[in-house]
């Protein structure tokens, strides 16, 4: 049983702010199950009762995970007085629930992006213990050869003396690469092939654990994952 305050399920809905949802009480707009609601403060079920607005029920899943094809001049960020962000790309009532990316992708990368509320999941996958495997296809000045997947999977030392843990690079075509890495550090793929002396044209994640991107999915468009989904990340 999931107690929880009336005003805060419908903040969590994204259907209204947690002031806009008193507001909503008080004009008795409000049911829960067959009941017009009394209190903003009642606390209810949350999973068992239906909360309506006007007569419509409420998605009030308080955690909820995004996938997102990620253009191409975007930032993965909350948000930037500048510059259009991941989260901009969202309707409205999903903006108002605290979607943030998990882990970031550079502004002119292109694909798989994870968003969701819930910090707990976000840190599962970005913490550097747990090793899940990213995809990315990497378009390269020069000729990918097979010193390159050597270099890989003996592990690259970046230009600050970082060494990157064992890689896998496949090669798709002379100067794209498949490239799969197991951490995130800063601008990671692109240092990579930096250090075979490889400038990086075009980079695109393509898969995040046993979670690839929809292929229906154009750029700029995203879905919600149900559970399975979530769980193919972790196999
Ligand atoms: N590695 C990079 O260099 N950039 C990204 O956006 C992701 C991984």
């Amino acid at each position: 049983m999931a107690l929880i305050r009336l005003d805060k399920l419908i903040a969590d809905s994204g259907r209204a702010s947690r002031r806009e949802a008193k507001d909503l009480v008080k004009a008795g707009r409000v049911r829960v199950d067959n009941i017009i609601a009394y209190s903003a403060e009642m606390k209810v079920d949350a999973d068992s009762v239906v909360v309506y607005i006007d007569g419509e029920s409420l998605d009030y899943r308080k955690n909820r995970y995004i996938m997102m094809n990620k253009p191409n001049g975007v930032l993965s960020a909350t948000e930037d007085s500048q510059q259009k962000t991941v989260i901009d790309l969202l309707p409205e009532n999903l903006r108002k629930q605290e979607f943030f990316p998990v882990g970031r992708l550079d502004k002119d990368t292109t694909g798989l992006l994870l968003l969701t509320n819930d910090g707990v999941f976000s840190h599962s996958i970005i913490s550097p213990k747990r090793h899940i495997a990213k995809v990315y296809r990497a378009a390269v000045t020069g000729v990918l050869d097979a010193s390159d997947i050597a270099a890989f999977e003996e592990g690259i030392v970046l230009s600050d003396g970082t060494k990157c843990m064992s890689a896998h690079l496949e090669i798709d075509r002379p100067s794209v690469g498949l490239a799969t890495v197991y951490e995130g550090k800063y601008h990671q793929v692109k240092r990579m092939f930096a250090s075979r002396g490889k400038h990086v044209t075009a980079l695109h994640r393509l898969s995040i654990g046993g979670l690839s991107l929809d292929p229906n999915l154009k750029s700029g468009e995203f879905k919600e994952l149900d559970e399975d989904e979530i769980k193919k990340i972790f196999e």
